[in-house]
């Protein structure tokens, strides 16, 4: 019996968003479930029919007004936080007042709801919180497909097994990661200020259906799609090898992660985790383009831009054990698990879809 029975979803018309509220709602009929979104992200519009045929109420709001969550009395119990400008490289050569009113402002709008109506929080923070210079330190050795951690790590909170939550946090990461570290500061001082119980779970790549992945965010999907529909892809930086590897973790794999820390919500709260696919579920872009090859049957052009892009990160695998530890939660999705739910989910929303890699 789930302990949260009326939830808003911010973000909940996007990708990891909308893919919770189904997995919820399918799993608990009785759950009131709304989807809060802006519809901002290119492609969001196409989750609206998905979710009313679920049984889940739309609201389209932005989160950067406060007005717009002046929700009190609906009485909500959760408040699961998937809004954001989710790209690394917004802000880079543009002015940042929509990441920072989104991303920032934006989780002030969510936790003034919290504060008011009693609600719990669960916040999607990202890996980006950790310094792009401090992770580009990791000790790699170089193997035929891609980079990968070696057994001699001199930083805390690196080990073979990644990069766990005590890595230090001085240095730059980005006006993205920073926007969710700032954000993960005023959590905290809600939960001690106001009572606030919530999650942060600080997540590497997430991956999976419904994603509408593009060159600077969705990467999976993003190769997946262009594997489909063809069209071509560059492996960007790091000499243009496409050895860069992230873990990946599948958006189902999330779903079940969430669910176990609402079934255990007192144990959990105030705590800070590492959430990602880890060193079982990990992929270099030159192994995807051979899974997405082999997965597809069809190949396309990929070109080599040598050179780096701002943020870039050579390496990113999460080390789980905290999150296990507390929570017995583990991914179970493989590498070829995710891409050939994409592939699938290509297939059969082909006409849905397909205008938003041939246009
Ligand atoms: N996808 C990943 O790999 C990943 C990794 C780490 C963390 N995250 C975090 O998870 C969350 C969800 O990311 P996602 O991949 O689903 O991204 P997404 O872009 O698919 O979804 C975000 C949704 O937020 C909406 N949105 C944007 N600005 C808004 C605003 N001002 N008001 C209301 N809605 C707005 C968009 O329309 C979109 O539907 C984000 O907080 C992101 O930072 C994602």
């Amino acid at each position: 019996m789930p302990t949260h029975r009326n939830i808003l979803i911010t973000g909940g018309a996007g990708f990891v968003g909308s893919n919770l509220a189904v997995w919820l709602k399918s799993r608990n009929p009785e759950m009131s479930v709304t989807a809060a979104d802006s519809l901002r992200r290119r492609g969001s519009e196409v989750n609206l029919p998905r979710l009313r045929e679920h049984g889940i109420e739309f609201l389209h709001c932005d989160i950067r007004n406060a007005e717009d969550l002046r929700l009190d009395e609906r009485k909500f119990d959760l408040i699961l936080e998937c809004s954001a400008e989710p790209s690394v490289l917004a802000g880079f050569g543009e002015a940042p007042d929509y990441l920072v009113n989104t991303n920032l402002v934006g989780t002030i709008n969510c936790l003034e709801l919290a504060r008011r109506s009693g609600a719990d929080l669960i916040f999607l923070s990202s890996s980006r919180v950790y310094p792009i210079a401090s992770v580009n330190r990791a000790a790699t050795y170089e193997t035929a497909t891609r980079f990968a951690l070696s057994d001699d790590q001199t930083l805390p909170g690196m080990s073979v097994a990644g990069i766990s939550e005590r890595f230090p946090l001085e240095g730059s990461r980005s006006l993205y990661g920073a926007t969710k570290l700032c954000s993960e500061l005023l959590i905290h001082e809600y939960g001690a200020m106001y009572g606030l119980r919530y999650v942060i779970n600080r997540c590497g790549v997430i991956a999976g259906p419904w994603q509408m992945g593009k060159v600077d965010q969705g990467v999976f999907a993003l190769w997946m799609a262009k594997h489909y529909f063809g069209g071509g892809l560059s492996y960007i930086g790091w000499g243009g090898t496409g050895k860069q590897v992230r873990d990946l973790l599948h958006v189902d794999d999330l779903a079940e992660l969430i669910d176990a820390q609402l079934a255990r919500f007192g144990e959990v709260t105030g705590e800070t985790y590492n959430v990602g696919g880890g060193s079982q579920c990990s992929l270099s872009l030159r192994e995807t383009t051979d899974l997405c090859r082999e997965i597809t049957g069809r190949s396309i052009s990929i070109s080599a831009v040598p050179d780096n892009r701002p943020a870039d990160l050579k390496l990113y695998i999460t080390d789980n054990a905290r999150v296990t530890a507390a929570t017995g939660w583990v991914p179970r999705r493989t590498p070829r698990d995710v891409l050939a739910s994409i592939y699938g989910w290509l297939r059969e929303e082909e006409p849905l879809v397909r205008h938003l890699w041939l246009s």
